[in-house]
């Protein structure tokens, strides 16, 4: 995992808008975050320090991967994607790089498709990467407050490799999708979207007959650049989904709650992880959370989770562990692993 420096308590937010550290810990349990660099620091480059970590533990070296997977949305550039940037900072062979778009669950479906590959036997050595440069793009204004103060930066990378050893790795994973709530979470602009899927009018385009659709003076004049979200919509789907797929991954492996010695949660907000953990009759010490620390850095808050909760010895080899992420999509996943 890597997260950059610069830590922004709920105090110093309250100097750019209308809120307390009281109203915040409350509601997300978020006492502080990472914001990386404004110039120097991307996306990319937190992925490739997480990279380089987790490579290292492999006992490998970026030549030996032959496959990246990147998940995130706040990519450096429009496009081309994450994944090649991290192939050539990371000077490896001209090997496959896939940009993963699934927000909160982004990092799991990346984990998803490369098990998939591990276990054809197509590659050896995969890096799956979920990494975050939220701060790039909030608003931190009081108009934006209710989003802005949720979201931090950071990456995690882990590198997935075959075993010969049954009932150990990745047991299975679950992954779902419901469109129908696609703009309760949501950044519309810059997108094609020309205001077909609403009634509401999501980009005010400046006069003409071709062009200046993708962002216009007036969609900036009117702030429509910046993320949305219906936070007690996500609330109330999200401790519904959340509990339905870490059950949906513990009956395929003919398991219960009680298996599970490590569920990572997507950092989302520590009340649902609580509500979670309460529906799921789980102690303190089977759930990992650190929202309190980095708030929530979407792709890269299962990965960072992980390789905390492994860090404080909280994971050991042989231990049951659950991975679960929901959020815009809305998208929603769930991993099982013998570790
Ligand atoms: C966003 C969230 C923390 C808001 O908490 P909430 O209790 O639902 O609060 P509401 O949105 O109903 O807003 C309550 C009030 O607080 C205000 N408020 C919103 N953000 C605020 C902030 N940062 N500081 C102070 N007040 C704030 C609102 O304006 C509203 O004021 P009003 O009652 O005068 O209209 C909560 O809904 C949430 O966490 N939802 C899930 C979001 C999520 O997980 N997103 C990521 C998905 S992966």
């Amino acid at each position: 995992m890597y997260v950059p420096k610069n830590v922004y308590t709920n105090t110093d937010l309250a100097r750019y808008m209308d809120t307390s550290d009281e109203w915040i810990q409350e509601r997300t349990g978020i006492k502080e975050r990472h914001f990386a660099g404004r110039t120097g620091e991307t996306t990319t480059t937190m992925a490739v320090e997480a990279a380089k970590i987790a490579i290292e533990r492999a006992g490998i070296s970026p030549q030996d991967i032959d496959f990246i997977v990147f998940a995130t949305l706040s990519p450096d550039y429009y496009f081309p994607g994450c994944g090649v940037l991290l192939q050539r900072a990371m000077k490896m062979k001209e090997i496959g790089a896939l940009d993963v778009r699934n927000q909160c669950s982004g990092f799991i479906y990346g984990l998803s498709v490369a098990d998939q590959f591990i276990k054809t036997g197509m590659y050896k050595n995969i890096l799956v990467v979920g990494s975050e440069k939220h701060s790039f793009g909030l608003d931190f204004s009081t108009r934006g407050r209710n989003v802005s103060v949720i979201f931090g930066d950071g990456a995690g990378a882990v590198v997935l490799q075959p075993t010969e050893q049954h009932n150990q790795g990745i047991l299975s994973t679950h992954l779902h999708s419901d469109g129908e709530s696609a703009e309760i979470l949501a950044m519309f602009n810059p997108g094609t979207h020309a205001n077909h899927w609403t009634s509401t009018t999501l980009a005010d385009f400046n006069e003409g007959e071709i062009g200046d659709m993708f962002m216009s003076h007036k969609m900036v004049e009117q702030a429509q650049n910046f993320p949305n979200m219906d936070g007690p919509a996500v609330f109330k789907k999200a401790v519904v989904k959340f509990p339905e797929v870490i059950m949906e991954a513990l009956t395929a492996n003919g398991l219960q709650p009680t298996d599970i010695d490590m569920l990572i949660p997507h950092q989302a907000n520590l009340r649902i992880s609580q509500y979670v953990q309460q529906k799921l009759g789980l102690r303190d010490d089977q759930v990992h959370n650190n929202i309190q620390q980095y708030g929530n850095t979407t792709a890269a808050s299962v990965p960072i989770a992980l390789c905390e909760a492994w860090q404080q010895g909280k994971i050991k080899e042989g231990n049951l562990v659950c991975l679960a992420a929901f959020g815009s999509g809305f998208t929603w996943a769930s991993a099982l692993l013998k570790w």
